[in-house]
Parts: C-alpha cells; structure tokens; sequence
C-alpha cells in the first residue's frame, strides 16, 4: 500500500543519553541474558512492524475526516505513526542488528486486521484501540533498557494524543443520530479487537516478561483494567449500554501460545 507523506521529513526523536552513554547502553544489552534480550528485541519489532503498518492502515482517515481540524489532527496522527516506525527501527540500527531480517520473520498486531472502513472507525479505534496500546506502554516505560524506555516515553506521549482525537472524533459523532448509530456499530466492531490485544490468559511469554521486568502485570489484569476503564466511559459519557461482563463481548483465546506472534 502506497501511503502518501509530508514533503517534510519526519524528524528522527532525539536520544537522551549522549553517545557515549547510548554505546554504554548498548553494550550492557549485549552482556544480559539471551532471553531478555530476544524479549526485548521481540517488542522492539512488533513496533517496526506495525507502526509501519498501521500508518498504512490510518492513511485513508485523513480524508474521510469530517473537518479540517479533524483532517489536520488525523494527519498528524499517521505522521506519528510512521515516525515511532522510525523510531523502534533506529533503536535496532543502535543496537547494530538488521530490522529488515527481523521484521520479515513477524506478522503485524492482529489488531490490523480488521478493516478500517469509516471515519466512525477510525475515531472508535483510536479512543480505545490506541488506548489498549497506551495500557502496554505504560509498563514498557519501566524497561531498564534506557533507549527503549525513552522511545516508549516519546510514543506514549503521542498514543495520549491519538486517543484524545479518538475521543473528540466520538463526541463529534456522536451529535446526530447517524452518527450515533455508526459509533455503536464501530464499538461492538472494536471492543473484542481491544481485549484481544492483551494476548491470552495465562500466557507464558507475559510469565517472562514480567520476570525480566518487562511488564509487571498479568495479560488478564491489564484486560480487567482496560475493560473497566473503556466500560466506564462508553456507558456513561457515550451513553451506549455494555454488559458488567467483558466475557459477553469476546471470549478469550482457547490457546494461551496463540499470542506468541501477533499480540503484545
Ligand atoms: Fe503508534
Ligand atoms: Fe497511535
């Protein structure tokens, strides 16, 4: 897929530490132990990967925006997207391996493969599919890995922004009845889309995560937390009524290894 670009490049995201210390960095990643690092630079590929990805996938919304505020904030939102592309790829240019090897071994986040068709889409993704991506890098910002921690700072910072014209888009939306209709379409389309995205209960990978210090939660109670929390919100503010039971709109992965490749 073609995407279109601004004629002006997309800035490369500076690094903290200076060089030194970044080489400083770099050579303590190389002396951890191998499976630390393969989770790391698991992570840091699914990023490359699908930031490209979804950059791709977003580009379409910029003309599907009702306004041109909408218009402009949706550009910018994809011009973010390919820029944490370049920024998980330069984090393993740093780290002296070959991204484009990495990457053709990995499918993107199952979470691009359902089709964006409307802007109502667009808009209910980001308000709480970008959100569940918000709710893992919350964690990647603990990472003791510094240059993958300051990136994961940096793309936080802009998920917030994503999901804030989520919101905006939905309010917008949300103001005639069409609209309305089309986001309570877009919320049952997206919400299982949402709750997959933590991979499966039980996992063994989020186990080895959190015993580097990757993570330090459970896939099932980010889950629990992501689902009170876009629960409270669509029924109250967006006045669309959800069961108490997130079970009730998608049922968990049967095999907890389903996640290994194209989850978080
Ligand atoms: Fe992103
Ligand atoms: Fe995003």
């Amino acid at each position: 897929m073609q995407a279109t670009v601004s004629p002006t490049p997309i800035p490369t995201p500076t690094h903290a530490p200076a060089a030194i210390a970044q080489s400083d960095a770099v050579r303590a990643f190389w002396s951890e132990d191998p499976e630390y690092r393969d989770l790391l630079l698991n992570l840091i590929n699914i990023h490359v990967v699908s930031e490209l990805y979804g950059g791709d996938c977003f580009e379409r919304s910029i003309l599907r925006a009702p306004t041109a505020e909408f218009k402009l904030r949706m550009a910018r939102t994809v011009m973010e997207e390919y820029g944490h592309h370049l920024r998980y790829r330069k984090l393993m240019e740093d780290l002296g391996v070959d991204w484009q090897e990495y990457a053709r071994k990995k499918g993107h986040l199952s979470t691009f493969d359902t089709p964006m068709e409307s802007w109502a889409d667009q808009a209910v993704f980001l308000a709480i599919v970008d959100r569940a991506a918000a709710h893992q890098f919350r964690h990647f910002v603990q990472c003791r890995y510094e240059p993958f921690r300051i990136a994961a700072q940096e793309t936080l910072k802009e998920e917030y922004g994503h999901v804030g014209l989520g919101m905006d888009a939905v309010k917008h939306l949300l103001q005639t009845p069409e609209g309305r209709a089309e986001v309570e379409a877009a919320v049952r389309k997206w919400l299982p889309v949402g709750l997959q995205s933590f991979g499966a209960d039980k996992s063994a990978k989020n186990e080895r995560y959190r015993h580097w210090g990757i993570k330090q939660d459970t896939n099932e109670n980010m889950r629990a937390i992501y689902w009170q929390q876009v629960r409270a919100f669509i029924t109250e503010d967006w006045d669309i009524a959800l069961p108490e039971d997130f079970r009730e709109v998608w049922s968990p992965q049967t095999n907890p290894d389903d996640d290994v490749e194209r989850a978080y």
